[in-house]
């Protein structure tokens, strides 16, 4: 073993379980930030230490802007622009309702897209009269680039992409798509869930809005969203609101309402606010180590995944050009039964994912080059 092979970097001492498994399943829940956990129960614990002497008004008006903050450089974005809820899904749904497609107006998105980047949509077309106009992977469950912008047409009033593609890591270039969806007068929306913290997203591709979860790719917890809001879309009303959703937060009155000139209108009530914290840990921690580090890091890594698949005749899902691709690799492994073989691979302490029928690693930047050709000899004693 040499040095190279074992350097991991996200470091054990940060995720002590990188150690002890080989844990491929970033796609799924990527390993938690240690300092992000101990971040959320230190705020658990003083708010049952002290209720609101430890959490006055004035720190739950300010509770989130850390986390808005360090999601901004995130997404190479302004503080103005960023707001934060509870997860993806909730954060999509509001700006769903908020944009309203028009009846007869056509959604863009991929048949392998996660339901929540998509499902928001759908409802509020089933409300609006739009619908989805879907692109289809072909056999390998990619899809073409090529046919995905040529669907966007003058009667496209949204393209709603996962930046990266949940099930085989298929990654798009959003200002390409951006582009596209504004000269025809339509918005790109963008669940970047499987992207952030494993790829660049750049808010200055020119995309109108990007939402993510932090539990993936960000090594933050559950129960923590944050979304991007471009300041044309800052003017519209959020499909959710609550009492955070006033501009004094404090105010009270229900009977007015002035919502925030920016994009904390999003922002609609509580959540579990201590979440936040451990969130904004882990996201430092990225930008500290370097999102372009990350990247190289774990093309490397999946890179020796994938020559080791090929080797052993699985077959390799997803785009064929490495240009489009990030560390998500799917798998199939002929004359094996997916499900009962990532049952047989977790056995062998190798954590992947069955998503429909193939096998999901994904591998973050707290690998190693050993914790792949772990994963490889576990595959091979098990073909
Ligand atoms: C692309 C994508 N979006 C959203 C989610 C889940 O969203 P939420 O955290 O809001 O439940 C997932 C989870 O797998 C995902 O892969």
């Amino acid at each position: 073993m040499t040095l190279d092979t074992a350097f991991r970097l996200g470091p054990a001492s940060i995720f002590p379980p990188a150690d002890r498994h080989v844990y491929l399943d970033a796609a799924s829940v990527g390993l938690s930030h240690k300092g992000g956990a101990a971040a959320i129960s230190a705020w658990q614990y003083a708010l049952a230490e002290e209720g609101t002497i430890a959490f006055d008004e004035q720190a739950e008006v300010e509770c989130l802007d850390n986390l808005n903050a360090a999601t901004a450089r995130l997404f190479n974005a302004t503080v103005d622009d960023i707001a934060v809820a509870s997860s993806e899904t909730v954060l999509m749904q509001s700006l769903a309702w908020a944009v309203m497609p028009e009846a007869g107006s056509k959604i863009i998105a991929t048949d392998i897209t996660h339901p929540s980047t998509i499902y928001p949509w759908i409802r509020v077309a089933d409300h609006t009269g739009a619908s989805v106009h879907w692109v289809r992977a072909d056999e390998t469950q990619s899809i073409d680039p090529d046919a995905l912008e040529a669907a966007i047409d003058d009667a496209t009033s949204v393209v709603c992409l996962s930046q990266v593609e949940y099930g085989t890591g298929q990654k798009y270039d959003l200002k390409r798509f951006a582009e596209k969806a504004h000269r025809h007068g339509a918005i790109l929306v963008v669940d970047a869930t499987q992207a952030a913290g494993q790829v660049p997203v750049d808010a200055a591709t020119g995309v109108d809005a990007v939402a993510t979860s932090t539990y993936k790719w960000l090594c933050g917890p559950f129960g923590t969203g944050m979304m991007y809001v471009s300041p044309k879309l800052q003017e519209l009303t959020p499909g959710i609101l609550g009492w955070r959703s006033h501009k004094d937060m404090w105010d009270f009155q229900a009977d007015r309402l002035e919502l925030p000139g920016n994009a904390k209108r999003y922002e609609f009530g509580t959540m579990a606010y201590g979440t936040a914290f451990g969130a904004t840990e882990s996201i430092r921690h990225l930008l500290e180590t370097g999102i372009d580090k990350v990247v190289a890091h774990n093309r490397r890594i999946s890179k020796h995944l994938i020559a080791g698949l090929n080797a052993l005749g699985a077959e390799v899902l997803g785009p064929k050009s490495d240009a489009d691709r990030s560390a998500t690799v799917a798998a199939r492994f002929p004359g094996k039964n997916s499900r009962d073989f990532a049952k047989t691979l977790k056995d062998a302490n190798v954590i992947a994912s069955l998503r429909r029928d193939f096998i999901r690693f994904s591998p973050h930047y707290y690998n190693n080059i050993d914790d792949i050709d772990r994963g490889l000899s576990a595959i091979e004693a098990a073909l």
